[in-house]
């Protein structure tokens, strides 16, 4: 691909273009944020690990110039706050709507054609938002949420099992936030039902632990994760530009899929060149569906803050 952009070159947006670059996944990165300065420097930066690491995509970094960016095939928006120790991700709604939906518009000015990725919290709610302020049609905007849930998911269980996480297959369904719901019946170590492995107390626990996975790191650290949301959104990027046909949990745009309409959720897609190409509609047992249920009435919950904003 000849151009990517990355919006926010803060921990999520410097770790996404980092790990694009040393995957050599485009001819350029052009990294965007508002704070003077700090684009210019982290991509520098990057791009004096090219020699060392072995890549040549160019990383650039410009403040607030989406000139620069014209053209780019797929566009990550991770500008805007993250969450503090006692915050959930609804809290941020106020300030990061109205960021994502202005950086958005400036998308589109001037790369129509691009497939945009939003890690913006909270993200079911900032993917909506995006596809509003884009046009777009919704197989070209969605959401990075599901591989960085289910990477926590599968770190979790691999540690339970003493085996390579490589080799955990799992998925995970519904919102990006504490009703999220990993699905121990579709999780295998390579194909051997985890449900043969492990105890129903242990698999509990590490659904529960995966829940509140982001909460964790942010009482750790103060503030919110970087590695494996740059990692898991770098890796989106990656299945549509080498147009892969992965098939990975993704916030997308549900028009009737698992009984719900208007609204952004995570459920497995095919990835591909051209965004999501298709939906997986799963056959739920009846406390999964209604674990779903219960994740999708949080969603639209934010979603009615979105409204009240009037935005749009
Ligand atoms: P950060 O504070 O390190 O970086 C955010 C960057 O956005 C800052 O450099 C800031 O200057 C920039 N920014 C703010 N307004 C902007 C604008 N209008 N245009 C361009 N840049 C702008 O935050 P971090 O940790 O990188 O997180 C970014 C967002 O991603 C947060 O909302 C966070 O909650 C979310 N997040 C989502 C995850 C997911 O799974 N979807 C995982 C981790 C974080
Ligand atoms: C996470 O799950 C805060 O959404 C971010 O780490």
């Amino acid at each position: 691909m000849d151009k990517i952009t990355v919006v926010g070159a803060g921990n999520v947006g410097a770790t996404c273009a980092n790990v694009i670059a040393h995957k050599d996944l485009a001819r350029e990165v052009v990294l965007v944020d508002i704070k003077e300065g700090v684009a210019e420097g982290k991509a520098l930066d990057i791009w004096q690990t090219s020699s060392i690491n072995n890549f040549n995509t160019r990383v650039v970094g410009v403040t607030n110039n989406y000139l620069r960016t014209k053209g780019s095939g797929v566009v990550v928006i991770t500008s805007g706050v993250p969450r503090k120790p006692g915050m959930s991700r609804d809290d941020l709604i106020k300030t990061n709507a109205t960021i994502v939906k202005d950086v958005t518009e400036k998308v589109v000015k001037y790369s129509p054609e691009a497939i945009i990725i939003i890690v913006s919290n909270p993200l079911d709610v900032m993917t909506y938002c995006a596809y509003q302020a884009s046009n777009k049609p919704s197989n070209k905007v969605f959401g990075m949420a599901g591989i960085l849930d289910t990477g926590r998911y599968r770190a979790f269980i691999a540690d339970a099992l003493h085996v390579s996480p490589k080799d955990i297959l799992s998925l995970s369904l519904g919102g990006h936030g504490d009703t999220m719901v990993p699905l121990p019946r579709y999780t295998s170590v390579n194909g051997i039902p985890i449900l043969e492995l492990l105890g129903q107390d242990e698999i509990d626990k590490i659904v529960e632990r995966t829940r509140f996975g982001g909460g964790e790191l942010v009482n750790l650290m103060g503030t919110s994760a970087w590695y494996a949301p740059g990692a898991a959104a770098a890796q989106m990027v990656e299945a549509i530009v080498d147009d892969q046909k992965r098939i990975f949990p993704v916030c997308a745009f549900l028009n009737g899929e698992y009984g719900l309409k208007d609204i952004y959720m995570g459920v497995p897609v095919k990835l591909g060149k051209n965004g999501i190409e298709s939906i997986f509609e799963l056959k739920l047992l009846k406390d999964e569906k209604k674990e779903l249920m219960e994740s999708a009435d949080a969603v639209k919950k934010v979603m009615k803050s979105l409204d009240d904003m009037k935005l749009f």
